[in-house]
């Protein structure tokens, strides 16, 4: 360990607990030596503005934020990156002169994952998105800016894929985004389908089904999970029977966590050594 006081770095949620990000950044901070700890902080949504306050007098120089704060801590910020602004919500706050920055990786750090390791590139791609929360819009604002060709958004609340394909149709010029009841699909979309991702939480339970012919999607198409409880869902499972290739949910995880590291610390991330930590804890 570094010697000297430590600087401190955490994620706030609530809950909290279950979180991996705190094993997963100390190993990266311990094996590069840096002089930081990251720790955990359970906070309600009705005490973000007491800790926000006092966040200065500390030594805090760096936040990761899950739910149900994402959008909650925008009002206690100095400024919001480009990418935090279109998708509306922060999960990386980084100290810049005395100046509270938020940021968001989770959408960059879907497409890094897809980058590394599927080797996917999305730009002109046909996608199939299936959710339309939080995870999916972070995602479908970072497709857009990768140029993925078109976009189609399937929810089965239909009216917020409708809004979110409305508003990131008037964001993005080269990519065009369409929406769909999740039981409502039209036939031709599926062969259509480059890329298909599931961004919803169904798959975190054995019994849990997509309603998705996976055996509609042409021969070449990458079906991708953002589910990494369990490691191996249930459409990952069924996507390989049919010898699709497939894309796991502890890649957004990584990659998500590593730009994070790299904007508080400015250094490389060890990617090898929290990929390990993160799929060792994973497989407990
Ligand atoms: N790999 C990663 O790094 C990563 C990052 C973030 C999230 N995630 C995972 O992604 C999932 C979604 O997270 P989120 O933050 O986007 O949550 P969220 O904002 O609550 O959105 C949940 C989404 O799942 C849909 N959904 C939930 N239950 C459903 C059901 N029974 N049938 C059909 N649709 C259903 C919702 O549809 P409605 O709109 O109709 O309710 C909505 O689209 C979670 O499992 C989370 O663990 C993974």
């Amino acid at each position: 360990m570094p010697k000297g006081p430590r600087k401190v770095l955490g994620i706030i949620g609530d809950p909290v607990a279950h979180s991996l990000s705190p094993v997963m950044q100390n190993a990266a901070l311990a094996h590069l030596r840096l002089p930081y700890i990251y720790v955990p902080f359970h906070l309600k949504t009705d005490q973000l503005k007491e800790f926000f306050r006092t966040l200065k007098s500390r030594r805090i120089a760096g936040l990761n934020v899950t739910i149900p704060h994402k959008q909650g801590v925008i009002p206690f910020l100095d400024s919001l990156s480009r990418e935090a602004k279109m998708i509306g919500a922060v999960n990386t706050i980084i100290l810049r002169n005395r100046k509270w920055i938020g940021h968001n990786t989770d959408g960059a750090g879907y497409v890094t994952s897809l980058k590394k390791e599927a080797g996917y590139s999305v730009r002109g791609k046909h996608v199939t998105l299936i959710g339309a929360g939080g995870a999916a819009r972070a995602i479908a604002v970072a497709l857009g800016m990768e140029e993925a060709r078109e976009i189609l958004i399937l929810n089965r609340t239909a009216k917020k894929a409708f809004d979110l394909a409305h508003e990131l149709n008037r964001k993005f010029a080269h990519t065009v985004y369409g929406a769909s009841r999740l039981d409502k699909v039209e036939p031709y979309a599926w062969p259509a389908t480059d890329l298909l991702i599931n961004a919803t939480s169904i798959g975190m339970k054995p019994a849990d089904r997509l309603p998705v012919p996976l055996r509609k999607l042409k021969a070449t198409a990458l079906v991708s999970d953002i589910v990494y409880t369990p490691l191996d869902t249930p459409l990952l499972k069924e996507a390989r029977r049919l010898k699709l290739k497939t894309h796991y949910g502890w890649g957004m995880l990584l990659y998500q966590g590593a730009l994070a590291f790299r904007l508080w610390t400015g250094r490389n991330p060890p990617i090898e050594v929290m990929k390990k930590t993160l799929l060792d804890s994973l497989s407990r």
